[in-house]
């Protein structure tokens, strides 16, 4: 592999780690690289959808112009039905999981889960967005429609997990089990080439990423982890800095990148934080793991969760090791 890889060789070359999967999951993947294209097309005109858009918000075609959650939503579930290598998908932005209820889809082996869009009170404000995926084996037998069951599996159970970052490049970031690697769309040819080999968190982070405005709500071991963050002691390069912009994927693809630490914890009001288990953080405490990093609720590790509903919500601590495991004992000793 070289850095002309491009994504669909790499698929192709890799296809024998997966020998139970006969090709289908990078299909799968194939399928997810053709929905991020179309999406990204999309995030590109985002600002230009009031001025071509016309007033009542319909497009050229007569169509009603969607907001670009629902779309990209509409574009993965299409994606994934039409290519029939799955058996069902849950989205962020559906109350229940869809079963395509076919013979082909049926005899699938995959259930994927998706946030369509995150971040997406950024979008109106031209700053970067994403799109997060994660990929489980069904366990029901084949053959059948799949059940609730398929998707309530612990992140230890996914075979793949990765995110499309629409920023001032796009690139996907995935991992099928065996390390963390990141491509990198050349628009003008409309292929992913492989930029990033072999991602690994840097250990030596010096970045925090929370919502500070939510500070008054936080517990002890929060509030007093901030403070350390913002003490000076050089020889461990504090104080670090505090980098937030309010789309998971975007914050966690710098700290992956840079090294650091995101933090949505839960608060007095909100126990459980914000973000979605299935959704948003299975699939990157997966990617964090397998990059060197580690993802915890502060006092479990995400991957382990037997998750009880599909929208579960739980607190998510995520970075490189070193930064985490301060955290956790911050929070230990104040509970
Ligand atoms: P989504 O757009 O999919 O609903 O996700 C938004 C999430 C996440 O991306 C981000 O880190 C977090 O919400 C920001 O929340 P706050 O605005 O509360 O900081
Ligand atoms: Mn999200
Ligand atoms: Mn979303």
């Amino acid at each position: 592999m070289n850095k002309l890889t491009t994504l669909g060789q790499f698929l192709i070359e890799r296809q024998k780690d997966f020998p139970y999967s006969k090709g289908e999951l990078s299909r799968l993947l194939s399928a997810i690289r053709l929905a991020a294209k179309i999406v990204n097309r999309e995030v590109n005109k985002a600002g230009l959808v009031d001025i071509l858009g016309a007033i009542g918000s319909e497009n050229i075609q007569g169509e009603e112009q969607q907001k670009l959650d629902v779309y990209a939503d509409n574009q993965f579930m299409k994606s994934m039905e039409l290519r029939g290598e799955v058996c069902g998908v849950a989205s962020e932005e559906q109350d229940s999981f869809v079963v395509f209820d076919n013979d082909r889809s049926n005899n699938a082996s995959y259930v994927i889960m998706i946030d369509p869009l995150d971040g997406s009170s950024n979008i109106d404000v031209n700053v970067t967005v994403g799109t997060i995926f994660s990929i489980y084996k069904r366990k029901t037998p084949v053959g059948k429609a799949v059940t609730l069951d398929d998707f309530l599996q612990p992140g230890t159970e996914q075979v793949a997990a990765g995110y499309v970052v629409y920023g001032s490049s796009t690139m996907i970031v995935f991992s099928t089990g065996k390390g963390v690697n990141g491509f990198t769309l050349d628009p003008s040819i409309g292929t992913f080439h492989l930029s990033h080999p072999d991602l690994k968190i840097p250990d030596n982070g010096k970045i925090y990423s929370i919502n500070e405005g939510n500070y008054a709500h936080f517990e002890d071991g929060i509030k007093k982890y901030l403070k350390f963050c913002q003490e000076i002691d050089v020889p461990t390069n504090r104080p670090y800095t505090s980098r937030y912009i309010g789309s998971l994927v975007a914050d966690f693809h710098r700290n992956l990148l840079k090294g650091g630490i995101y933090l949505y914890p839960g608060t007095t009001i909100k126990p459980d934080g914000k973000l979605r288990l299935l959704y948003e953080c299975n699939p990157i405490a997966f990617l964090a793991e397998q990059a060197g990093g580690k993802a915890t609720t502060g006092t479990q590790r995400i991957l382990d969760i037997i998750p009880k509903e599909l929208h579960q919500r739980v607190p998510f601590i995520v970075g490189n090791t070193t930064m985490v495991e301060k955290v956790e004992e911050f929070i230990l000793a104040n509970s």
